[in-house]
């Protein structure tokens, strides 16, 4: 919890609206640890939420107004309930996301009201740890609290929210953000599995070793339409081997038809078929405490990424090679979309140290900027405090 920015949010809250705040939210981003690109596939995800988080100060309104300021940009907003369409090309990217949020209550049937909110988050901004996701669970649970509307599952919740992501970006993203962001516990990551939504909370027992995030700070520019145009390769494969999804394909179906689609397509494919496999092993090895295994499928995974789904880039690329070449990483790889954001890197406790210095210099001298390197212990999902 960083109370230091919570009571900047409070002061805030206070001098922007006059009055104390009835409601306090916190969401967090996430980290997938391995199962990417596989989510919107129907496949398996390996996430946990981290400790950098979405704080919302809120208090009702009794008219359909909500009116926001956000602290990370020193804006004001304000958006109607009446006129909750988006268009990506109208206005602010924030307020969007609060009118495709709220349209998406709504249309559940959530009787969301008028509200004043403060915003203010420490989740590096669109950079693969799930900013929006978190603001997206933020906004859910601060506009429910202050509606005094009985929170629906939180599944359905991540679901409204997936919906709305799509509707503010146009990205046709999977559930896993809004999942994670909404139902993390502390100290467990999430093995979900996107066919049913079925789970199980698994226990990070790290012994004498930790996950640490590291930002290219790259702009993201073609991150979502290269996202959609992948999905549309994904949805090409599975239609050319006569399944649902590519949940429902064989590492052998799928070679048998290689010839039957383009080169691209089968690449998509083989990479989602088989770290859809990886995840799972890597469940198991996960929860049998062989963090080596772990690392090397994490290794797989991110070569996979990048020779068969094309979603890395240089800057991940240099990275991943500056990690791997510190004593005592065990794995390391792009997490989230890719196209840019950030890495997660498996190592002992004694090695961070060395990353810090090793992996900031490396990338400074090739990339000619610093990353941001963040530790992150598995942090509690989203909760009014
Ligand atoms: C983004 C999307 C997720 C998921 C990942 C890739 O974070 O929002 O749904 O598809 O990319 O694994």
């Amino acid at each position: 919890m960083n109370t230091g920015l919570l009571q900047k949010l409070d002061a805030a809250f206070e001098q922007r609206f006059n009055a104390k705040p009835a409601v306090r939210v916190r969401a967090p981003g996430r980290v997938n640890l391995i199962g990417e690109h596989t989510d919107y596939n129907d496949g398996f995800v390996f996430p946990m939420a981290i400790d950098r988080a979405c704080y919302m100060a809120a208090r009702p309104r009794n008219d359909r107004k909500v009116r926001i300021y956000t602290l990370n940009l020193d804006k004001a907003g304000e958006v109607s309930l009446d006129d909750l369409t988006v268009h990506p090309s109208r206005g602010a990217l924030w307020l969007n996301f609060i009118r495709a949020a709220l349209h998406e209550m709504s249309a559940a049937g959530l009787a969301v009201t008028g509200a004043d909110i403060a915003v203010c988050s420490d989740v590096p901004l669109g950079g693969g740890v799930s900013s929006s996701a978190a603001y997206e669970s933020a906004i859910g649970l601060t506009l429910l609290a202050v509606a005094g509307v009985k929170e629906p599952p939180r599944a359905e919740l991540a679901r409204m929210m997936q919906r709305a992501e799509t509707r503010a970006t146009g990205v046709r993203c999977g559930i896993m953000d809004q999942f994670a962001s909404l139902l993390s516990q502390q100290d467990h990551a999430i093995l979900l599995d996107c066919r049913d939504l079925s789970y199980k909370q698994a226990p990070v027992k790290l012994n004498g070793h930790s996950f640490v995030i590291a930002d290219t700070c790259a702009p993201r520019a073609l991150a979502g339409s290269k996202y959609n145009e992948r999905r549309g390769e994904c949805e090409a494969a599975a239609k050319v081997l006569g399944v649902k999804s590519l949940r429902s394909a064989s590492l052998a179906q799928l070679q048998a038809a290689e010839s039957k689609m383009p080169a691209n397509v089968f690449k998509r494919a083989r990479h989602v078929v088989t770290e859809i496999a990886r995840t799972q092993e890597a469940a198991v090895v996960f929860e049998r405490g062989d963090l080596a295994a772990f690392g090397r499928l994490m290794d797989a995974s991110h070569e996979s990424l990048k020779n068969d789904y094309e979603a890395s880039c240089r800057e991940l690329d240099v990275l991943v090679a500056a990690a791997r070449a510190i004593p005592g990483v065990l794995g390391s790889r792009l997490t989230g979309a890719g196209w840019g954001g950030c890495t997660v890197t498996l190592l002992r406790n004694d090695a961070v140290e060395k990353f810090q210095g090793d992996v900031t210099a490396c990338y400074e001298q090739e990339i000619g900027r610093k990353p941001v390197i963040i530790l992150t212990g598995a942090a509690q999902g989203a909760l009014a405090l």
